[in-house]
């Protein structure tokens, strides 16, 4: 009996809960052959000076609702609209910039009240936090409504959604920034700068992962009125029924500034196997034997433990990027990158330039001498504004969001611009297609139509231009 009432919640609740929707999507996601003929470019574009910048935001849950206060850290931002489903979100979301001199008009009437806030004529930015499913519908939207758009990652979910991002902000001239604070932080700027120097001398072989458990921490399954503390419902639903690397981006986005993706380089092709998986199951069963809200998701196919994904440019470089948020291990993003000359390694960051890794200090002096004038500036701008103070916490600011906004001030171009976007997002769709056959090699759109031969570099760390917005 009690199967029988299981079974019928099981099929009730994932048609429900579109927990069908992922399923079948890679078979759904062949890359087309696209004839695209490049509008404009939008690699180094300079959009007009904004001297303030206005923003709306869409999504103001455990990310969007970080990048408000961090948003609102900086200098010349006025925060106009806020946008999300849940009207307590919007609340709490206002309660924590009591204090900044915001006053942002709410938008919580259903599902698409984002359109009413990009409809508006006072915002010039467009920032989304929401489920993966309406990145590219929200920044396609908005940049036709004459926004910039600042997404969370991926832009998009489909081959067929990255073309069309890139398509709209060619024919708008709106720019399109997917923010992967992985490029600023840590090492990565430090690194990005030795590279450049010639430090690793021709670069051969970049990894980079999102490993991150997920499943197996304290705290992970625990529910509170609308998610489970730590996880995200439609996040669960993204792992059925799609198999490769759902969340390429933290690990790829460092590696491909290195190597020149985009601008010098670029992806030719890619290879993508999946494990099965063996910790997401069991943990469904086992959570749904205490709670029945578990129990749709029990029995269902879930995307493989580990996806490993191999990448070659067009230049004979390789890339490996791992994807694993169900193991119980510790995390890992920016990995590598070895050329001619040496190697970079995370976890711990050492460097060898030989078969022996540098001495502490050695390593240690390298990182003074290179840390490029962007993270310098960064801080010093963090320590000018106080440091970390009680109610507007400043580790919260973060030296992208601060970039971004000090590159639209300035009229500078984007550090990761919509081909960027494009191309860390469409890693998924080819690597969901390469494991549903078996590894076979997928070719890589060129999202840049050829400009990647003549495209300057992207991402000023050395602050030619701009550098002058300050945190408050
Ligand atoms: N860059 C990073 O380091 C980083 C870190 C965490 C999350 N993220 C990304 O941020 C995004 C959001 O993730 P999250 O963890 O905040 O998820 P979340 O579920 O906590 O937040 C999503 C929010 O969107 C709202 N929402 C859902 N549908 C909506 C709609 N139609 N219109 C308006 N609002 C809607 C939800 O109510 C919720 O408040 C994802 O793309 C995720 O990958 C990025």
């Amino acid at each position: 009996m009690k199967n029988k009432r299981r079974d019928f919640i099981k099929l009730a609740g994932m048609a429900g809960a579109g927990i069908i929707v992922g399923s079948d999507r890679a078979l759904a996601m062949q890359p087309k052959v696209r004839d695209h003929m490049q509008a404009f470019n939008m690699h180094g574009f300079r959009a007009p000076k904004l001297d303030r910048v206005r923003v709306g935001l869409v999504g103001v849950g455990n990310r969007g609702s970080g990048t408000l206060i961090r948003l609102a850290s900086i200098e010349n931002v006025d925060i106009v609209a806020l946008c999300d489903i849940l009207p307590q979100n919007v609340q709490q979301a206002i309660q924590s910039i009591e204090g900044f001199g915001h006053s942002p008009t709410i938008y919580t009437d259903g599902e698409d009240a984002w359109k009413e806030l990009c409809d508006r004529d006072d915002i010039d930015l467009v920032y989304i936090a929401t489920p993966w499913k309406y990145h590219a519908p929200i920044a396609v939207y908005a940049m036709e409504s004459g926004k910039h758009v600042y997404t969370e990652l991926p832009v998009g979910v489909t081959l067929e959604e990255c073309w069309q991002v890139v398509e709209t902000s060619e024919r708008t001239k709106k720019h399109c920034y997917m923010g992967s604070s992985s490029c600023h932080e840590g090492m990565s700027a430090i690194v990005l700068n030795m590279v450049r120097q010639g430090f690793f001398g021709e670069l051969v072989h970049g990894e980079g992962n999102y490993i991150h458990d997920r499943v197996n921490g304290p705290g992970r399954w625990e529910r509170d009125e609308n998610n489970w503390f730590g996880y995200r419902p439609w996040r669960l639903k993204e792992n059925v029924g799609r198999n490769g690397n759902l969340y390429p981006q933290h690990g790829l986005g460092p590696v491909a500034q290195m190597m020149d993706l985009n601008y010098g380089d670029k992806m030719d092709y890619l290879v993508s196997i999946s494990s099965n998986d063996f910790t997401m199951g069991p943990k469904m069963k086992e959570l749904a034997e205490n709670d029945p809200y578990f129990e749709p998701y029990e029995g269902l196919k879930f995307r493989g433990n580990i996806n490993t994904t191999l990448i070659r440019t067009n230049k004979g470089r390789t890339i490996m990027l791992q994807h694993d948020i169900s193991s119980p291990r510790p995390g890992s993003r920016f990995q590598l990158i070895s050329g001619s000359k040496g190697i970079y390694q995370a976890d711990p960051a050492r460097i060898a330039t030989s078969e022996e890794w540098m001495k502490e200090e050695e390593f240690k002096a390298l990182v003074e001498k290179f840390t490029p004038k962007i993270t310098k500036s960064f801080q010093e701008k963090v320590s000018q504004a106080g440091g970390i103070k009680g109610g507007r916490s400043y580790e919260r600011v973060a030296a992208s969001d601060w970039r971004l906004i000090d590159c639209l001030r300035n009229g500078l171009p984007m550090e990761m611009d919509v081909y960027d976007a494009a191309l860390w997002s469409v890693v998924t769709p080819l690597s969901e297609q390469s494991v549903a056959q078996m590894g076979n090699t997928v070719k890589v759109p060129d999202f840049t139509s050829g400009s990647w031969k003549s495209n300057k570099r992207g991402m000023d760390i050395h602050l030619a231009e701009g550098g002058n917005t300050n945190l408050i």
